[in-house]
């Protein structure tokens, strides 16, 4: 678990929190977890297995995740991985707005703790989150500086389970991502 006091105090907050209907069909709040300072990682809502666990990215799409990293040079442990919404979505389906709305001070206050150098958009939830009238066509694989912060938008995971041609280009993006970091550090 996330031993940072801000973190650990954001986490709390988020176990107790009521303010959107998914907290009444959760198991368990998924705050995020990791590392500080360096990446921070954010996709889009606990699934099934992260529900069970308390933990992001813990099932198919975490396998996946885990491998994507890795081309880019980068351990699970080496970032820090969140959602934009810290409760899982009956049956998986997309969160709402009024969801992801009552969620987005909690993703702020984490990009605050956590100070990353490099905020990675899993997927178009995500993505929208921070570029509303962005699209993932466009905007994957290359970096936007907004202020302090450096963004780098690209496909979820998951969406290689159900989109395979998609495998090389999100590799391809993950690569590009760990040539930033390199270049960063
Ligand atoms: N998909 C997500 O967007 N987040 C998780 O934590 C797991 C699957």
């Amino acid at each position: 678990m996330t031993e940072d006091p801000a973190l650990a105090a954001l986490a709390s907050e988020i176990r107790a929190c009521v303010k959107c209907p998914l907290h009444s069909t959760r198991k368990n709040t998924v705050p995020g977890d990791g590392a500080l300072g360096s990446v921070m990682v954010i996709g889009e809502g606990p699934g099934r297995n992260e529900d069970e666990q308390g933990l992001p990215f813990v099932g198919a799409a975490g396998h996946n995740l885990e491998v994507l990293l890795s081309e880019a040079g980068l351990s699970r442990g080496s970032v820090f991985i969140t959602n934009a919404v810290k409760c899982r979505p009956p049956e998986n389906r997309r969160p709402t707005r009024g969801e992801l709305d009552a969620c987005h001070p909690f993703l702020r206050r984490q990009i605050e703790a956590v100070a990353p150098r490099v905020i990675v958009l899993l997927g178009d939830t995500a993505l929208k989150e921070f570029f509303p009238e962005s699209t993932l066509g466009r905007a994957h694989g290359t970096s936007v500086r907004r202020g302090d912060l450096l963004f780098f938008p690209t496909y979820h995971p998951a969406s290689v389970i159900y989109n395979p041609s998609l495998k090389e280009v999100v590799r391809d993006d993950f690569r590009k991502l760990g040539e930033l970091v390199r270049a960063l550090a």
